[in-house]
């Protein structure tokens, strides 16, 4: 069977973070880490070599406290590498300058109003959050707004949906996974998320809403490719097996990715992804949306359609709708 690389490598640049999520405990990380900027630019560079033009999400934590993010940004451009930073926006303002045009995918958390967002995240990020946006739209970036659905925010959904709306941005809901001894969604959440989603530049996989509603991953008959989909490394350059939340084994990578993927351990895991115990129920997106498409079933389709509509909303009605803007602006 011909072996399928992964599109997507997962780069932990820091454990650290100012804010204090109510979903999220890594900020309690004794001992955060930072990644070495040397190891991960020979990262990148091997990774382009091994898989191609594939996706580099620098992720932490929050990625804006990472000093050398810029650099590892042009590293990654440079060598052909598509890029993507999700970001509380804390530092943005800050670090706007440094970080143009080394972005392709730029996504900026918000996950309801002034209120619920600031005291969901711990510290006051609201403001920022739109300051950032501005700044952004100054410098000719196109941020996507990410929100994470809550059972406590999904009636926030047209709040944050206008705010996209206002600077005709895309709004991307990321559905909240149990994980941190929070709570995840459940059937009736995820019918009530449907009816409050109506903004037009609205991206949310159809084929994760199903797998939440089905109760999650089957360990019986898995829809997790975690480990086929991605290569996820933690700060301190170990790839994770078979997945950073539920890392059984942490393969060195100094030297050589390539012997860490082609490892007799990586391909044990790849055949056991979603078999574990832990992997019952499990609906934690950053694996399941990569996961559909190495799946050929209705949910791989599904998943499909909505990433085509995210490409049709991103390269071709984005740009039919700045060349109207800028041809009314010429007639004026
Ligand atoms: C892990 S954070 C890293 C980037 C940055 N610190 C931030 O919050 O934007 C990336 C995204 O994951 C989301 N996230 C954190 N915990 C989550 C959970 N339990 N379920 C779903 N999304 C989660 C955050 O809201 C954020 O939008
Ligand atoms: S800002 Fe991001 S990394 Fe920090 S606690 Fe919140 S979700 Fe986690
Ligand atoms: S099902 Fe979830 S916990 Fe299990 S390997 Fe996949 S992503 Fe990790």
């Amino acid at each position: 069977m011909k072996r399928r690389k992964p599109r997507i490598l997962t780069l932990y640049v820091t454990e650290r973070c100012q804010a204090r999520c109510s979903f999220c405990r890594i900020w309690e990380k004794g001992n955060p880490k930072d990644a070495a900027p040397a190891h991960f630019k020979a990262l990148l560079t091997e990774a382009r070599r091994l898989f191609g033009r594939i996706f580099v999400d620098f992720t932490g934590g929050e990625p804006l406290l990472y000093e050398p993010l810029p650099l590892l940004l042009k590293q990654a451009k440079e060598a052909g590498l598509r890029t993507s930073v999700t970001t509380n926006t804390k530092l943005y303002r800050q670090r706007a300058e440094e970080l143009k045009g080394k972005i392709d995918y730029l996504l900026f958390s918000l996950d309801g109003t002034r209120e619920y967002h600031d005291q969901n995240r711990g510290i006051s990020l609201y403001d920022t959050v739109i300051d950032s946006i501005e700044t952004a739209r100054r410098l000719g970036e196109w941020p996507d707004l990410l929100m994470t659905v809550t059972r406590e925010n999904i009636k926030m959904i047209p709040h944050v949906a206008s705010i996209a709306n206002h600077y005709k941005l895309i709004f991307q809901i990321n559905p909240v996974f149990s994980y941190f001894g929070n709570t995840g969604l459940t059937e009736q959440d995820v019918k009530m998320m449907k009816e409050y989603i109506a903004y037009h530049k609205t991206y949310v996989n159809y084929a994760q809403l199903r797998l939440i509603s089905r109760g999650g991953n089957s360990t019986l008959q898995p829809s997790c490719r975690a480990v086929t989909s991605q290569i996820v490394i933690d700060p301190q350059g170990r790839m994770l097996l078979p997945c950073y939340h539920h890392a059984l084994d942490r393969l060195d990578t100094e030297g050589s990715l390539k012997k860490a993927f082609d490892s007799t351990l990586r391909r044990w895991y790849e055949k056991r992804q979603g078999t574990f115990d832990f992997c019952e129920g499990c609906t934690i997106n950053c694996y399941f949306d990569p996961s559909f498409e190495y799946m050929r079933n209705q949910a791989a389709l599904l998943s499909l359609s909505c990433r085509a509509k995210y490409a049709w909303l991103r390269y071709v009605e984005r740009p039919i709708e700045e060349a109207f803007k800028n041809r009314k602006r010429g007639e004026l």
